[in-house]
């Protein structure tokens, strides 16, 4: 059985991959809004993979027997300035998600709790994921610039991508 300790810190990483997902969603919005398709549907596959990551821990807890309570979601902010401002965001808060992932680890070796540990070895590996894929893009619209033809193609590139 999880303890109570471990358990709060499970339902705010749910509530927290939560958060990303509505993040990611605000960021499709702010992104189709100025056209920009691809990168919107980047971001709603995004957000729909957060929701998947808030799920596993949800049939986490339940596992072991664990209750699973849902708080607010933040309200993300609307509006994230430039292609290459947006994709800092995405990069600043993947980074913050990785610290938060390895905080609840060092949480369940210090509760000697295995299995969290043996599932958070996932999410692990995943955030070494995301935070390669924002800054591969970041650095791809940093060497773009200004250059709304190469942002044309960066758009259409990762629509494709969100599209496999
Ligand atoms: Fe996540
Ligand atoms: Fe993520």
């Amino acid at each position: 059985m999880l303890s109570q300790k471990l358990q709060a810190a499970l339902n705010d990483q749910i509530n927290a991959e939560l958060a990303s997902a509505y993040l990611y969603l605000a960021m499709a919005a702010h992104f189709e809004a100025s056209n920009l398709v691809g990168s919107g549907r980047w971001m709603r596959r995004q957000a729909r993979e957060e929701v998947t990551h808030a799920m596993k821990i949800f049939d986490f807890v339940h596992g072991r027997d664990g209750r699973v309570t849902l708080a607010a979601v933040a309200q993300p902010p609307a509006q994230f300035g430039s292609s290459v401002e947006a994709w800092e965001q995405v990069l600043k808060h993947e980074k913050g998600v990785t610290d938060r992932i390895h905080q609840l680890y060092a949480l369940a070796v210090a509760e000697n709790d295995y299995p969290t540990q043996t599932m958070l070895h996932w999410f692990i590996d995943e955030q070494v994921e995301e935070e390669k894929t924002a800054t591969t893009i970041l650095e791809q619209a940093r060497m773009i610039g200004p250059s709304n033809s190469a942002l044309y193609f960066l758009d259409r590139h990762l629509g494709k991508e969100a599209e496999g």
